[in-house]
């Protein structure tokens, strides 16, 4: 029978296991299924094959189904494993299921088929940390707090403006996600081993009833390209790197006593009975490595790879599939994290001035009073190596200036500059930390995310 005469052909050998993608492949299963529906169905349309065959080939395919992806026989890769089951159930005409295609249009378009999914996976869970982040900005908008440049107090600002800068990232890592997605979205279906097919195939057939948006058209390309899959990993990798910032935030606040996470997204010692650990955005924090690795793990594998078909490319599939689900999860888990955070106000305003972070805030005031800006830098710069009080900033204005700070700016003024929440009122430029400010980015962050 075909099928023995099938399993035999690729039956023995040391490299037998390192040949065999079977186990892997169990992620295209339900895929392969669908590509062999579509195929068969359109070698039936043309008339290539016979109604009855095609018939026996589907009721074959559904059974395979049933008995699911751990029923197959031995084979080199799902293809050919169910390809040998339908000849063990239809006979030898179930090998008419491979007129006029190639393994190799079949796999690519079984990844793109299954991708589109785990795709649109990710950018849900990107939609839900949009939420989340949304969120946070609405309940907090008011709420002050430290901002910082090198880890080092800089200026103060609001826990709303920490969450739209991020919201902002994760919105463009979405369009990222929804750009690969147009170009996975593209059917290779029908370019046989590489050089097309003597059969009257009807490719847009066969894309339009896998739901593809058309055909990569020419037929070495849609058999050898896996630009969509570095696309798409370097899109979840750039993600998970937008993850890990966020991550690292959250355990730098969580240490300061600014945040506490959720019980459900720490952990605790198994020593230390007091502890409550940030684990969940640790790991969060270290799948942004995860996902580095595997963008480089993948572009290695393709760089260089002549054309056509080459087997390397059973291994560059794995990098993507790693990728898309630690960032799914990566995801899923940060939008639970901040969605669950309780934010400590109390801390949060009294640490909002420290390391004198108004000291821009009364630099700009000096120089919209008309002294140059950099006379004004230097003039607080030289208060700051002292102290941040009204007293420090007049002895340095005598020191540099030679005169009191009263008569270049108002004192009340002065006073409002160096508290930190009319610091942050005052900087209501656009895109900036004051309420005023960031209720236009709250908006437009619910606008792209209902879009
Ligand atoms: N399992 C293979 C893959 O993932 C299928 C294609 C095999 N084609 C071939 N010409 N050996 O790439």
């Amino acid at each position: 029978e075909s099928g023995v005469v099938r399993r035999d052909r690729f039956s023995g050998g040391p490299a037998r296991s390192f040949l065999s993608s079977l186990a892997a492949d169990e992620r295209i299963f339900e895929a392969d299924l669908e590509v062999d529906r579509a195929h068969t169905l359109m070698l039936a349309e043309q008339g290539i094959i016979d109604a009855e065959t095609a018939g026996s080939i589907l009721t074959a395919l559904d059974a395979i189904e049933v008995a699911g992806h751990d029923s197959l026989p031995d084979g080199e890769d799902v293809h050919e494993a169910i390809e040998t089951a339908v000849i063990d159930r239809v006979g030898a005409d179930g090998g008419m299921m491979h007129t006029a295609r190639s393994r190799n249009d079949e796999v690519a378009t079984c990844i793109r088929y299954r991708l589109r999914e785990d795709v649109l996976d990710a950018i849900e869970t990107t939609l839900a940390l949009r939420q989340s982040l949304l969120d946070v900005a609405d309940t907090h908008a008011e709420t002050i707090m430290p901002g910082y440049t090198h880890l080092q107090p800089a200026q103060p600002t609001t826990v709303a403006h920490w969450a739209l800068s991020y919201e902002g990232a994760v919105r463009r890592d979405t369009e990222r996600l929804l750009e690969a997605y147009a170009r996975i979205n593209e059917s290779p279906l029908g370019g046989a081993a590489f050089a097309g097919t003597t059969f009257d195939v009807d490719r847009e057939f066969t894309a339009s009833l896998l739901g593809f948006d058309g055909v990569v058209v020419n037929s070495m390309d849609a058999a050898s390209s896996r630009d969509f899959l570095l696309e798409t990993t370097q899109a979840l990798s750039t993600h998970a790197t937008t993850l890990s910032g966020l991550a690292e935030d959250l355990i730098i606040f969580a240490n300061r006593g600014f945040v506490s996470i959720a019980d459900d997204y720490s952990s605790t010692s198994s020593i230390m009975p007091q502890k409550k650990n940030p684990d969940t955005l640790e790991l969060v924090r270290a799948v942004a490595g995860d996902a580095a690795g595997n963008v480089q793990g993948l572009t290695t594998t393709l760089k260089g790879l002549p054309r056509a078909y080459n087997r390397d490319l059973q291994r560059a599939t794995t990098h993507a599939w790693e990728t898309v689900d630690a960032a799914v999860e990566a995801s899923e888990v940060a939008a639970g994290a901040i969605a669950t955070a309780d934010w400590n106000e109390e801390a949060l305003t009294a640490e909002a001035g420290a390391g004198f972070s108004t000291a821009t805030g009364v630099a700009d005031l000096l120089a919209a009073n008309g002294l140059p800006f950099r006379t004004a830098h230097e003039l607080v710069a030289t208060a700051a190596e002292n102290s941040s009080d009204y007293d420090a900033l007049d002895a340095a204005a005598e020191d540099v200036l030679g005169e009191p700070l009263g008569s270049y700016v108002d004192p009340d003024a002065v006073a409002d500059a160096l508290d930190p929440a009319e610091s942050v009122a005052s900087r209501n430029s656009r895109g900036g930390p004051a309420p005023e400010a960031t209720a236009p980015q709250l908006e437009s962050g619910r606008d792209a995310l209902d879009a």
